[in-house]
């Protein structure tokens, strides 16, 4: 049977930088609790002009390019994302078309920062069916808009950004999808929600303003997201007769060093093995394993054969993984 295979990565940043000591200046916190509670040093931020649907055009052009496709060889396009531009059209269709994809179906999916291990899940059954398709797979977020900037406890957490790939079947020995699992506990919504502008909440509710924020409990989310993305991590590698030490790289969503750390440890994971850029960008939810993955590749930490396990968890909850030979 063919496998799923990337045959292209891209991503785009905005170019406006953030640094926490820009933070410092807009509300009551420091560079150095930002640094060792989170990993985080500075994040990129839209500029007017910089949409959810222009990220995320710009992040698949590249990835086309690396691809050596055209619009016109793609037969779906799926972005993960839980800040589209609006609630309707989906940002799938305004990348179908800035793209000018005549030949795409497009869809949005919603599972917050396991989105894109969701979406590539659904893309690689997709391919299953019928392995000479050609999709594109993208996380795109404008969390800016969604965050409280008077709220010190999440607004130095987020940024924004995009990553997509080009999926498509190959029947190149084992290369490709090994195994995906998904995951989800929508009885802990509330540790981690953005309330406000949904049809249960329309504008003229009297929702708290801070409900059209994104807002958590920030212990309650770490303890969760390290003992899921451990299960998961585990299950995985159990399914397949792998240990940690088989991993040539760990891509994890990139939300805080610290659980980075946390799931290194539990999986025996020597720290070279695992891929970390949240310095740089902050959480970017459903764009952050995307990003990372164009970065490894395109700075070679990421070579052909290699074993790599991408695992996220996110709001919902959901929490997912995707081992695959590169
Ligand atoms: C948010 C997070 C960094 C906070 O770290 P923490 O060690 O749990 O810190 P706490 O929330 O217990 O807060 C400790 C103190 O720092 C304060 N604090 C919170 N944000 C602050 C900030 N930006 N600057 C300075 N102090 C801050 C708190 O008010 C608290 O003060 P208090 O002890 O006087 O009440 C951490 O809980 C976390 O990363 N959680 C997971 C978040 C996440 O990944 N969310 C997305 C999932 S996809």
């Amino acid at each position: 049977m063919a496998q799923t295979v990337i045959i292209g990565t891209g991503s785009k940043v905005p170019s406006r930088v953030v640094t926490n000591a820009d933070l410092e200046k807009m509300v009551d916190t420091t560079d150095e609790w930002i640094t060792t509670r989170s990993g985080i040093k500075e994040r990129r931020i839209v500029t007017a002009g910089e949409t959810n649907s222009y990220l995320a055009t710009e992040a698949a052009r590249r990835a086309l390019e690396a691809a050596d496709l055209t619009p016109q060889d793609i037969s779906l396009i799926i972005v993960a994302t839980m800040t589209p531009d609006m609630p309707m059209p989906s940002v799938a269709c305004l990348v179908q078309k800035n793209l000018g994809a005549i030949q795409a179906g497009a869809f949005d999916i919603s599972a917050t920062c396991s989105g894109f291990l969701y979406a590539l899940t659904v893309a690689d059954r997709f391919i299953k069916a019928d392995p000479r398709q050609k999709i594109l797979v993208i996380g795109s977020e404008v969390l800016s808009a969604k965050v409280n900037w008077q709220d010190r406890t999440t607004c130095v957490l987020f940024g924004d950004g995009a990553g997509a790939v080009v999926v498509t079947g190959s029947q190149e020995g084992d290369r490709g999808i090994l195994t995906t699992h998904l995951r989800a506990d929508g009885s802990l919504w509330e540790l981690l929600t953005l309330k406000g502008c949904g049809s249960r909440y329309p504008i003229d509710s009297d929702l708290p303003r801070e409900e059209f924020f994104i807002r958590m409990n920030g212990r309650e989310v770490f303890k969760n997201a390290v003992r899921a993305m451990e299960s998961v991590a585990l299950e995985t590698l159990a399914e397949m007769g792998l240990k940690g030490e088989d991993l040539d790289l760990l891509i994890t969503h990139q939300a805080n060093i610290r659980i980075i750390e946390f799931l290194r440890e539990r999986l025996a994971i020597p720290a070279e093995k695992v891929f970390i850029n949240i310095h740089k960008y902050g959480n970017t939810s459903a764009a952050s394993i995307p990003l990372a993955l164009d970065e490894a590749v395109r700075t070679g930490r990421l070579k052909e054969g290699d074993l790599l396990l991408m695992v996220a968890f996110g709001g919902g909850f959901t929490w997912a993984s995707v081992l695959m030979k590169w």
